[in-house]
């Protein structure tokens, strides 16, 4: 399979952003050919998309569909070219999401939702999946001067242990736990250990 799909997972506030970029810079560095997207985002039309998520209160299976929507237009325009060129690709969020908060959390049917990733990411899963896991207090402190829409502590908590079974349930699938109560720069370096393992680097 050509290029190498990473992903980063976890609650509001758990450092994926962070880590992302840390990861895109770092292999940036060491010469690899890489590109990051956010999930929704990364085309003009998911960004749109993006736009709509936020303003707008809506019911779950909306909800759904417009991230899936979004991811649809992401993956053909970007992440599938990136992938064939060969490239890394690192994305914030992506079909876990989905699986934890629309899914788990907010109980659509599992079913529905696998079928609904599999038909936006054209079936092509991730290599490599980072879940970081963090407790609830940590995660509500970090993001507590966020102005735009979060979800409530109990739809968070339900979305962290989503993540865990997620991660036992898809066998199939490299999904690495990481622990993100710890600062930034320790929890960098693991995930440079597993990246760098992967790539065989
Ligand atoms: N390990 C860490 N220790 C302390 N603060 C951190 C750590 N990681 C990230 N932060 C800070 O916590 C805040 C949230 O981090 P970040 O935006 O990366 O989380 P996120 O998972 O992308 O959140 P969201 O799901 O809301 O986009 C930021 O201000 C960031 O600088
Ligand atoms: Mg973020």
């Amino acid at each position: 399979m050509k290029g190498f799909l990473i992903t980063f997972e976890g609650i509001d506030g758990s450092g994926k952003t962070t880590q992302a970029n840390l990861l895109y810079e770092y292999l940036k560095v060491k010469g690899f050919d890489v590109s990051l997207y956010r999930d929704p985002g990364g085309t003009p039309l998911a960004e749109k998309i993006r736009e709509v998520i936020m303003e707008f209160s809506m019911d779950p299976i909306t909800e759904l569909l417009l991230f899936e929507s979004a991811r649809s237009s992401l993956v053909w325009e970007k992440i599938l070219p990136d992938l064939c060129a060969d490239k890394v690709v690192i994305m914030d969020r992506f079909i876990d999401s989905s699986m934890a908060y629309q899914g788990y959390a907010k109980e659509i049917n599992l079913g529905t939702v696998s079928i609904l990733n599999h038909i936006a990411i054209r079936g092509r899963k991730p290599d490599l999946t980072i879940i970081l896991n963090v407790n609830l207090e940590t995660a509500l402190s970090r993001i507590r001067h966020k102005k735009t829409k979060f979800e409530t502590p109990e739809l968070l908590k339900k979305v962290r242990d989503a993540y865990i079974l997620i991660a036992h349930s898809e066998k199939e699938r490299d999904i690495r736990i990481v622990d993100a109560n710890r600062d930034k720069e320790e929890v960098f370096k693991e995930i440079v250990c597993i990246v760098e393992d992967k790539l065989g680097v």
